[in-house]
């Protein structure tokens, strides 16, 4: 579904910037207000960091039903003034009182819904503890400013659109089993019609609380006894320690280049490098350029396939199990899983050594990509998993638990409500991370560098694969945003594709290799770009068509209109 889309380019100051060898900045993200809070912020003097926080807390208000501050996420950031890469970790962790069995009922079998739906569904939030971390750590101004547009639209409101009526009507069930989520987020009980105004005054109180204390506000004191009242009250199981000993974690990225183009991308607890890293090392020992479109498609789809099969295998938060990150990026290994594909044939992925793995559904998320004048990066990815999360939320606080503990495996080697498995790699224990699929990267050639990401559960490190291969053709933001989706992740063994991706040629082609093909009644993603140009600092950003966000270029020396 297409919705609205804007590039707006602020000021022609960036053609003389690119003349001139100034930089600028830019702002890409899922929603206009949250561009403009981040746009906001630099012409106040703020950096990329800061930016964030700005765009992070913003889109935690606007975009309800995507991230929010009872959500987690990962920061990958570029220190400009160290060429340093750091992914900050967010993500959020199993309650201390987890159990690897919490969601089978006596005969071991899953309950439906008990991952998904309320307080017990919630992974201790990571967001809260990401803001302080970037603002006090490597933004320049304080909370109360960088939090300010966030606690303006909690407290005026923010409209809505079609899109907001959908995902509401999508989770009408689970909002109404909560009273607070009910009152703030429907009207009369139903998914308010586009246009209706959302206030949220105590989202707003809790902000502020966090602008004037930092995390601390959050995790300690009033505010987190009310949210772990309300939680266990509603059957959860969170306590004061769970709140108190969440920290947010600096984690190493994971690396890889091909091709000459340098991947910088996310780390354990995503999947979501290290997959993207492994496809294009697979990649790189073919000639793609001698290919026909459907041998093309036909070996993306083989790359995908075996890197899927490993993410099922062997990934999980690297502070409880060993995931052997340097064999999986490594040009060997890939050579040897290359080896087995064969041009002229599909591999069934029963021909694979086995694991148990089922489909992940794409459900709701969020990215924003920041470049600022001094060429600090940040590619963030948020989520609070379905739409609305869990959709609780606690009592007197405005906060909407997130429902990540659906990523985990529930139940190793069987799949959960939604289709989903994994191994042993990603079983619940108590204050663990379950597996991501979010991917935030930065790639750069010799010429230019790209800061990107998207949400769409796990399609999103296929998305961000083809999103890659177009940078690397020479595309700019915009065609890497417009590239037509496809994926293959190992099982169901099947390539789904956006509807209007593959001609009628192409489909029989690919048939013919032995694959079989699910076109999808609409598209998937929201995929958020900007490029720059190394030499003249000039940038260019996209918003992906799909979505209904903003990308804005800035020169900074110009106040927006
Ligand atoms: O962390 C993950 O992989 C999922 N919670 C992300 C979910 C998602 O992207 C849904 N987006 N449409």
């Amino acid at each position: 579904m297409i919705r609205r889309f804007r590039v707006l380019v602020l000021t022609f100051a960036c053609f003389f910037a690119w003349h001139a060898h100034v930089q600028a900045a830019a702002v890409a993200s899922a929603h206009p207000l949250a561009t403009d809070a981040g746009i906001e912020v630099l012409d106040k003097g703020g950096n990329a960091f800061d930016a964030a926080v700005a765009v992070t807390a913003t889109l935690a208000v606007v975009e309800p039903y995507s991230s929010g501050i009872g959500g987690g996420g990962f920061w990958l950031l570029h220190l400009s003034s160290e060429n340093r890469d750091v992914m900050l970790d967010g993500r959020e962790r199993a309650p201390l009182a987890a159990e690897r069995d919490m969601y089978l009922d006596q005969h071991g079998d899953l309950i439906p819904g008990a991952s998904i739906d309320g307080p017990l569904s919630a992974g201790i939030p990571g967001v809260p503890a990401a803001i302080e971390h970037l603002s006090s750590k490597y933004g320049k101004l304080p909370l109360s400013v960088t939090l300010e547009a966030a606690i303006r639209y909690a407290r005026q409101g923010f409209t809505t659109d079609s899109h907001y009526q959908r995902m509401a009507g999508f989770r009408e069930d689970a909002l109404r089993a909560s009273t607070d989520a009910a009152a703030i987020f429907l009207k009369n009980n139903k998914a308010p019609e586009p246009g209706s105004v959302i206030r949220q005054p105590d989202l707003a109180t809790t902000l502020s609380i966090i602008a004037r204390e930092g995390a601390r506000g959050f995790y300690q004191g009033e505010l987190a006894r009310r949210l772990v009242d309300s939680v266990v009250r509603n059957g959860g199981i969170w306590s004061m320690e769970d709140l108190a000993s969440y920290r947010v974690v600096e984690r190493e990225p994971v690396k890889g280049v091909f091709r000459g183009m340098q991947i910088v991308s996310a780390a354990p607890p995503s999947s979501g490098g290290i997959a993207l890293i492994q496809m294009l090392n697979m990649l790189e020992g073919f000639d793609r350029a001698t290919l026909t479109e459907a041998q093309r498609i036909h070996l993306l789809a083989e790359v995908m396939r075996r890197a899927y099969r490993d993410r099922a295998e062997f990934l999980g938060d690297t502070d409880f199990v060993s995931v052997p990150v340097n064999r999986l990026v490594s040009k060997k290994y890939a050579d040897r899983l290359a080896a087995g594909i064969k041009l002229d044939a599909a591999t069934p992925s029963d021909a694979l050594t086995p694991v148990a793995v089922g489909t992940q559904k794409a459900s709701d998320t969020t990215h924003f990509s920041i470049i600022d004048d001094d060429g600090n990066r940040v590619a963030a990815t948020l989520s609070i998993n379905f739409p609305f999360g869990s959709g609780f939320v606690a009592a007197g606080t405005g906060v909407l638990l997130n429902d990540e503990m659906d990523d985990f495996s529930s139940k190793p080697g069987e799949p959960n409500v939604y289709g989903l498995v994994g191994a042993e790699a990603n079983a619940i224990e108590p204050g663990k991370r379950m597996l991501s699929s979010m991917s935030p990267s930065f790639l750069e050639t010799d010429d230019r560098i790209a800061v990107l990401g998207t949400p769409g559960g796990s399609r999103i490190i296929t998305m961000v694969l083809l999103a890659a291969l177009a940078f690397h053709e020479g595309g700019d933001a915009q065609a890497m945003v417009d590239r037509g989706r496809f994926h293959h992740q190992y099982l169901p063994d099947k390539i789904i594709a956006e509807p209007s991706v593959f001609s009628a040629k192409l489909m029989r082609a690919l048939s013919d290799l032995g694959h079989q093909i699910q076109l999808l009644d609409s598209s998937y993603g929201n995929m958020h770009v900007i490029v720059q140009q190394k030499e003249s600092g000039k940038l260019d950003a996209a918003s992906d068509r799909r979505g209904g966000g903003e990308a804005l270029v800035d020169s900074g020396s110009v106040a927006s209109p």
